[in-house]
């Protein structure tokens, strides 16, 4: 049976992934240190519901589908801790969450910075030094960006462009250009597993993935004690997550600038799809695969009208207001990049539709008394 080690398995996209792949008889092992569930009470940006503790979900899930999740409380930067998990488990894959993963919190202020920087870079290398370590086999799945690229105002390729000088061709990480100290730890992470990939043959794959958006994954509709995470705030929530929970509460969409900044974002039931096919088919050894891992791009003007127009329809006055930037980002820019890899393993989207929108409208009022309007906009500037 394979086995599947999921560091950040308590996150937003770490524990439907436990339930995904113990669904489909991986033996799951999970570990976590809730940095995530902590800050977000640190900070008062609690999400729209509160799940169980990783222990609890686990039992839950048991009971629910006979199926094990073993789960580990720790932190992915302590070596001794991580190895021993490495070599009492031997995963044949690991999946890489466990970051400080939101571009404001990194930008707050000197001590969130290094915390970001430390976390995330030691993190990746404790992982690469337990793989090196305890099973050089193992294939390292390692959650990217799309920001690493920033918005260039040439076509972004997968990972990697080949560039002719002087009348010489070679082929290169694809430049990279992040636009927080989040996204530029995230940089700093790919051109490690490059060195080592180079250096030690390790076999990783590196996702590159746009902002997710949604709640429900098929384990976890049904009982909403299963749920993961839904934040909204300024802080931990992604864009369209906050946009409907901000339509249902009466306040305004906060689209940022001019709004014509374009993202590549997908749906989190695709996020599980594409770990699971980058799981069942690794890279070779001494390779570092790169797969753009999104489904559709929307400027943020269009994603706030669509959620404009699907809460209209159920009974809600939507508006938007553009407030000035609190980011450092091109509000008008080139943005065309391509997103094949996955498609190509068999990855089948599944997109934004009215129906999924107003799918995510009805959980946000069902959980309404929940919503804290002001954590919609706390405005944390990066200048
Ligand atoms: N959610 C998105 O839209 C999105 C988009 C692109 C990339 N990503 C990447 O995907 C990964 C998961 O993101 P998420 O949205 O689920 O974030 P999350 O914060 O909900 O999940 C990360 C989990 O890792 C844990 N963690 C962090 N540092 C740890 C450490 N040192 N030891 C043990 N556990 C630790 C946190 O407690 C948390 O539970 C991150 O690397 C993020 O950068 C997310």
């Amino acid at each position: 049976m394979n086995k599947l080690l999921i560091l950040g398995a308590d996150g937003y996209l770490g524990w439907p992934t436990c339930m995904y792949f113990s669904k489909r008889g991986y033996t799951v092992i999970a570990v976590d240190n809730y940095f995530t569930r902590n800050a977000m009470v640190e900070l008062n940006c609690e999400p729209l519901i509160h799940p169980p503790n990783l222990i609890q979900r686990a039992r839950l899930w048991e009971e629910k589908s006979g199926k094990k999740i073993i789960v580990h409380i720790g932190d992915v930067t302590d070596y001794p801790f991580l190895l021993s998990i490495f070599k009492e488990y031997k995963p044949d894959t690991v999946v890489h969450y466990a970051e400080q993963p939101c571009a404001p919190y990194s930008m707050m202020d000197r001590d969130k910075a290094a915390f970001t920087v430390k976390n995330n870079l030691i993190s990746t290398l404790n992982i690469v030094y337990a793989v090196k370590e305890s099973n050089p086999d193992c294939h390292i799945i390692k959650l990217g960006t799309m920001g690493e690229y920033g918005t260039p105002n040439i076509d972004i390729e997968e990972g990697w462009i080949e560039i002719e000088h002087k009348g010489r061709k070679d082929k290169f990480l694809f430049p990279r250009q992040a636009g927080s100290l989040y996204h530029t730890t995230k940089i700093q992470d790919t051109d490690m597993l490059w060195f080592y990939v180079r250096t030690w043959g390790i076999k990783v794959t590196d996702l590159m993935q746009g902002p997710v958006y949604g709640i429900y994954t098929d384990e976890s509709r049904e009982d909403h004690r299963l749920l993961t995470f839904f934040p909204y705030d300024e802080i931990f929530g992604t864009v369209l997550n906050r946009f409907v929970t901000q339509a249902v509460a009466g306040y305004p969409l906060t689209v940022y600038g001019k709004g014509n900044q374009q993202r590549g974002i997908l749906n989190i039931i695709d996020t599980m799809q594409c770990i699971y096919l980058a799981a069942e088919n690794p890279p070779r050894k001494g390779e570092l695969r790169i797969l753009n891992q999104f489904t559709e791009i929307f400027s943020i003007n269009q994603l706030a009208e669509k959620v404009k127009i699907v809460g209209g329809k159920l009974g809600y006055n939507v508006k938007i207001e553009h407030i000035p930037n609190p980011r450092v980002e091109k509000e008008d820019h080139y943005y065309k990049a391509s997103y094949s890899g996955l498609l190509k393993l068999g990855l089948t989207p599944h997109l934004l539709t009215d129906e999924v929108i107003e799918e995510l409208l009805k959980f946000a009022e069902r959980y309404k008394d929940n919503i804290d309007r002001e954590k919609f906009y706390i405005g944390i500037n990066w200048r």
